[in-house]
């Protein structure tokens, strides 16, 4: 099994990444803009789990070189990981266009430009898993995140789609929508500690979602009835919460 992660030194793409190293044997491919750490982790994954690992250059805003990236792989993933993303910075982007523009270029340009080619290769094939990372915040608007949301909202919404084409092709498309997860994106932000994964625990809820064909999950668990209620409040409400 050929597991491709997009955004190989994202910090819950490296931990799906050993999960199927560790469950399969697969082999792995980090696909991203630092070559010299992505070796560093594929050198990693060969070390600890006896499994081949490599580490290849990838932009996701670098969109005119996504079909050479694709034919340059060493041979067709079996399995797709969208991981990367920019979080950003909600104030700048309400000021600087250049900041909104990167969030939702990285967010959902990027994510539809190299899984369109991969989605056409897996459809040929009649077989494949296509995993996308969303988030919580793709579900409601917020004050404090709406840029990044928009995107990932925008990116939920592709993902429905894709799902529903390649059905019948017999490709999986799994949505993955995380709360909030311990890692360098939100290094800089106070979570709550019992609302807070580890990108460990993400990778395992992914590995499970992925052997049972799962469409849709939340991770952790919780996200699901906490969304469910943020969801349920009128809009008449929720315009005056600060949430
Ligand atoms: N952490 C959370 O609380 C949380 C919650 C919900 C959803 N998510 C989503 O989960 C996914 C994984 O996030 P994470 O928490 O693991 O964050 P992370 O460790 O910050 O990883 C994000 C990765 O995206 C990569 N990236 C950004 N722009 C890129 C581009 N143009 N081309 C290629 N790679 C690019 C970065 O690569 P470089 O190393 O080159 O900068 C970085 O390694 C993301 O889609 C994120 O939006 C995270």
């Amino acid at each position: 099994m050929h597991v491709l992660i997009l955004g190989g030194n994202s910090d819950v793409g490296a931990a799906i990444a050993a999960v199927f190293a560790r469950k399969q044997g697969a082999f792995i491919t980090l696909a991203s803009r630092n070559m010299e750490l992505g070796a560093k982790k594929a050198k990693d994954i060969t070390v600890r789990y006896q499994v081949e690992a490599r580490a290849v250059s990838f932009d996701a805003l670098d969109y005119d070189s996504h079909v050479d990236f694709v034919v340059g792989l060493e041979s067709p993933p079996d399995v797709v990981v969208a991981a990367f993303g920019y979080l950003g910075d909600q104030e700048l982007a309400q000021q600087d266009f250049q900041e909104a523009r990167r969030i939702i270029e990285t967010n959902y340009l990027g994510a539809v430009s190299i899984l369109e080619i991969l989605a056409r290769d897996m459809e040929q094939r009649g077989r494949g898993t296509i995993i996308g990372l969303g988030s919580v915040a793709g579900l409601r608007g917020r004050q404090s995140n709406y840029i990044y949301g928009s995107a990932k909202g925008g990116f939920l919404v592709y993902l429905s789609g894709l799902r529903n084409r390649l059905h019948k092709a017999g490709v999986q498309v799994l949505t993955v929508l995380p709360g909030f997860v311990a890692t360098k994106m939100t290094e800089h932000l106070d979570l709550p500690p019992k609302l807070t994964a580890t990108p460990e625990q993400v990778a395992r809820d992914v590995y499970s979602a992925f052997r049972f064909k799962r469409n849709v999950i939340y991770t952790r668990w919780p996200w699901r009835w906490i969304m469910t209620v943020i969801r349920s409040i009128p809009e008449f409400l929720f315009k005056r919460t600060d949430i």
